[in-house]
């Protein structure tokens, strides 16, 4: 690969830091931890530190986002979870599917906490539950779900911290949002490009055309069927990402003085109709099996 085509993309190690802290310091109040991760990305969009940070409590993993990836996948990754002994749930925190089967989930995930609890004579108790998520996993969105009210603000930037609020679901469960949290340096390139990709960190920090060209080359190896029928062509086997940026934009008419193609606004196009799911439900990460 030439300089033009690799991805380097650095986080902000400062806010991640604090945000550490700050779920190391609250977690001794809480009986669960959930984490949110796309459900097109759950590797990529899962803190690594999890383990470490969550060590013993109860987890919970919702798959957000479940509208806009492959079911099929999906579908994989909940058995992969279950298998890890964690608890799953998918859902579509915008349109709040699924999204009912949450409190369900915790009450069953904690039933002997609460048995503890009740047998201390702290009868009902609230249950308490930390929602962790990596910046715009949707964590905002999904709690005002949960809690049925404008709960929490969404439209948090990434990297941006907040201070930590409780959040009463019903009269016994409460959660404690906390500032989405993301490890100061990714682990590989290609996590970044993922993260890029989904939006998890904004485009505009990056090069746009080079994330559209990497993003051609996936969607070729993996789903052909969705860029043909998009983009009304069949991807050539042995073009590099830039130039099926080129057969795309040719097709779409996006063409500058000269009859050369504008690959920058096709790159653009991909990435945000990918974005509003208009190239189908697709995953771009699938569980090792
Ligand atoms: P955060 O607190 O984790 O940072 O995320 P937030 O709730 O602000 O959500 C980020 C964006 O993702 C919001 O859109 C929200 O509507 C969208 N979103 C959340 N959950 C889902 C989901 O399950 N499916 C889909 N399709 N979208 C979801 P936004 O503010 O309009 O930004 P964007 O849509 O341009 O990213």
């Amino acid at each position: 690969m030439d300089s033009r085509e690799s991805l380097n993309i650095q986080w902000y190690p400062g806010h991640m830091t604090k945000a550490r802290r700050m779920i190391e310091e609250n977690i001794r109040q809480v009986d669960a931890v959930c984490e949110l991760l796309d459900a097109r990305i759950p590797r990529a969009s899962r803190n690594p530190d999890i383990d470490a940070l969550a060590a013993g409590k109860p987890r919970l993993v919702i798959l957000n986002r479940a509208d806009l990836a492959d079911p099929a996948v999906t579908a994989r990754w909940k058995k992969q979870f279950a298998a890890q002994g964690l608890a799953v749930l998918e859902c579509d925190a915008k349109s709040g599917r699924g999204v009912a089967g949450f409190a369900p989930a915790v009450r069953a995930l904690l039933e002997e906490k609460r048995k503890e609890y009740e047998a201390k004579g702290q009868v009902g108790r609230a249950l308490r539950v930390m929602v962790l998520g990596i910046p715009n996993v949707g964590k905002s969105t999904f709690i005002n779900r949960v809690a049925g009210r404008k709960a929490a603000l969404a439209g948090d930037r990434p990297g941006v911290t907040r201070g930590r609020q409780w959040i009463r679901v019903d009269a016994g469960l409460e959660l404690l949002d906390t500032p989405g949290i993301l490890w100061p340096k990714f682990e590989s390139p290609e996590v970044g490009e993922l993260l890029a990709i989904t939006n998890a960190v904004k485009a505009e920090i990056l090069d746009r055309e080079t994330l559209g060209a990497h993003f051609m080359l996936r969607l070729r190896k993996h789903y052909p069927d969705a860029l043909t029928e998009r983009y009304k062509f069949t991807p050539d086997p042995e073009a590099n990402g830039f130039e099926l940026l080129e057969q795309a934009g040719r097709r779409r008419g996006f063409l500058v003085s000269g009859g050369e193609v504008d690959i920058e606004r096709m790159a653009i196009t991909l990435l945000n109709e990918y974005h509003e799911g208009k190239l189908g439900r697709l995953s771009l990460e699938a569980p090792d099996e």
